[in-house]
């Protein structure tokens, strides 16, 4: 933190009253100078939360939790440091400087940011309403056929659209523009006037976790449709894709009450509001595309356990099970519901019922045996050979987990599905592991796991040096670092460094989009227990050796179609690269 920042948050501390701030969501009692409600953070019956007003902190006296004003909002509104600013900012009517990226806003194009918010809401108000209207018959209809009563249609939301003009004049009477219909995606242009996107219809207002409406999808009414069956809205300036997940408001409403154990992921609209009907309002969707870091993190505010439950085509693709691998790299305990054959879970509810469903949770499995499971079926294993081929894939899986304990669990699993001892099947584990550690011999897959956690050290690096860590030594060879953007990225760090400290707001407008995108993931960098000096000199490390070890692998290419003065110039090379390289390795 720079000097300028801690100013402004010890300037923002003073204007807000803690009380005033914890009041809005827990009752207080006042006794003497301390203000004693129930913890909201676990859910008790009989007060011990205390808040100081003096010392403007609170603590709980069950839990043990305590904080100011700030990690309060953290906490309650599921938000990170600088979201948790910007809303006490907005109660105590102060401008936030911009000190740093990341969260939602950005800081820039804040009020335009507001205006398309308030545009989606009133839109979402307005569809709303339309199913009351006597033109909404089939989208009633519709309704009734799916099962969805007028308790749920509130709960979600829902709204339909009647046809494609009739939002853009409500809209104008409500003062907004047509350009800015456009930019928040609800109308597009036709010639030389604009229609509704969702005409027909039957709408999901999508609402982040600041209560936003931010988007919508819509669902064709028709049996045979010509065009896509769902259509979202497109990026905007309040709407990313990748970074919202469906139902996430419900999830924090529910978190701000009670406990949330798990959360269950699904594929779609349908899905959720089947299973919250069913009784498992825990349950979100990530909207048709693979899972991402951001929609992990989202995640990992409310809950560490996540059920994925999609349908059966789905949950072994090859985008679905790397969703799932960011999951688990982001400290999410993963776990994989297999459905019945061609069912989604709003099928499940409602053929087979919530206690099938409920059963189909609990007989879910670990993403491990997930994966294990799945290569089983890719191969016929009363053939010898398709049988090693699956073992070797299988023992990768399980050579990719981090502990013995977990590793001897699985070789067990894979020994009951082909016969092998468990002595093969260690030995081929350390085989895969010693591949996977060379290059060189790697095969694909290898490869390609070694890139992503070669980008996650770099990652940690980076954002270490961005925080300022002390330990976080600069200086080293930027042809380390993954590819062109890292290299960008670690140039402008040290750059801002030289200047004094790390400003992240002022560096971003310097960067390429890239660039752009990595720094923000570097602002969102969660730092982790074990992250420390240690650590950092592993990754430098690391990556120190990959380098060494791709040039030299270059080299003994291009030593096959050298001439012999050629040759010795190379091999003196890879001599002395040789040396260097042992001597990164041995000097832990
Ligand atoms: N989806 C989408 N665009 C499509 C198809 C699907 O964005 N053309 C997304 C939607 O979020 C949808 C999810 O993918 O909810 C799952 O799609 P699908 O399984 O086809 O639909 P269901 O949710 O089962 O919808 P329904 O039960 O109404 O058929
Ligand atoms: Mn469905």
């Amino acid at each position: 933190m720079n000097d300028d920042f801690r100013e402004f948050i010890d300037e923002l501390l003073a204007k807000t009253d803690i009380v005033s701030v914890i009041s809005r969501y827990v009752p207080l009692k006042q006794k003497g100078n301390t203000h004693w409600g129930c913890c909201p953070f676990h859910h008790e019956k009989d007060p011990s939360f205390a808040v100081n007003q003096g010392k403007q902190f609170y603590h709980c006296f069950g839990c043990k939790e305590s904080g100011n004003a700030i990690t309060f909002v953290e906490k309650m509104e599921s938000v990170d440091f600088m979201d948790a600013v910007r809303i006490l900012a907005e109660n105590a009517h102060i401008e936030v400087p911009q000190f740093k990226s990341g969260g939602r806003s950005g800081g820039y194009d804040r009020e335009k940011k507001k205006r398309l918010a308030s545009l989606m809401r009133d839109a979402a108000r307005h569809y709303h309403e339309n199913l009351s209207s006597p033109q909404a018959s089939t989208a009633c209809a519709y309704l009734v056929r799916r099962g969805i009563e007028k308790p749920l249609v509130t709960k979600f939301g829902l709204g339909y659209s009647i046809n494609g003009t009739e939002i853009i004049d409500f809209l104008l009477s409500k003062g907004y523009t047509k350009p800015e219909m456009k930019e928040a995606g609800l109308i597009e242009q036709r010639a030389d006037s604009y229609y509704d996107v969702f005409y027909g219809r039957l709408l999901f207002p999508i609402i982040d976790n600041f209560g936003d409406v931010v988007a919508f999808g819509g669902r064709t009414l028709k049996e045979n449709y010509e065009f896509a069956k769902y259509r979202n809205s497109s990026q905007t300036p309040i709407f990313d894709k990748s970074r919202n997940i469906y139902g996430i408001n419900l999830l924090k409403k529910k978190k701000q009450r009670e406990n949330v154990d798990f959360v269950i992921m699904t594929e779609g609209y349908m899905d959720v509001i089947a299973l919250h009907k069913g009784g498992f309002d825990t349950a979100v969707a990530s909207m048709g595309t693979a899972l991402t870091a951001q929609q992990a993190k989202l995640i990992k505010n409310y809950a560490q356990k996540v059920y994925i439950s999609y349908d059966g085509d789905s949950a072994g693709q090859k985008a679905t099970m790397r969703g799932l691998d960011i999951l688990a790299d982001c400290g999410l305990s993963v776990r994989v519901v297999s459905l019945p054959d061609g069912m989604d879970p709003d099928d499940v509810i409602k053929k087979l019922g919530s206690t099938t469903y409920k059963k189909l949770l609990d007989e879910a499995k670990t993403l491990t045996a997930f994966k294990i499971e799945t290569l089983k079926k890719a191969y016929d294993l009363t053939d010898p050979e398709e049988k090693s081929k699956f073992t070797v894939e299988a023992v990768k899986v399980i050579t990719a987990l981090p502990n013995p304990v977990q590793q001897e669990e699985y070789i067990n699993l894979v020994q009951s599905y082909t016969g092998y001892s468990k002595q093969v099947l260690m030995k081929q584990a350390e085989l895969s592991f010693s591949e996977s550690d060379a290059p060189a011999t790697a095969t694909p897959v290898g490869k390609t796991r070694e890139s992503s956690s070669d980008r996650r050290a770099a990652l940690f690096m980076l954002a270490a040096i961005a925080s300022e860590k002390d330990y976080a030594a600069v200086g080293f060879d930027e042809n380390i670092l993954p590819d062109e953007t890292y290299r960008e990225v670690y140039g402008a760090l040290c750059e801002s460094l030289k200047g004094g400290g790390v400003r992240m707001d002022s560096m971003f407008y310097a960067l390429t989009d890239g660039g752009k995108a990595l720094l923000a993931e570097i602002a969102d960098y969660e730092f982790m227990d074990g992250d420390g000096a240690e650590k950092y000199r592993d990754c430098l490390r690391r990556l120190e050796i990959k380098k060494a070890e791709d040039e030299l692998a270059a080299m003994n290419d291009a030593l096959k179609g050298a001439d012999k003065e050629e040759q010795l110039t190379l091999l003196k090379k890879i001599g002395s690269l040789t040396r260097k390289l042992s001597e990164i390795k041995t000097n832990r």
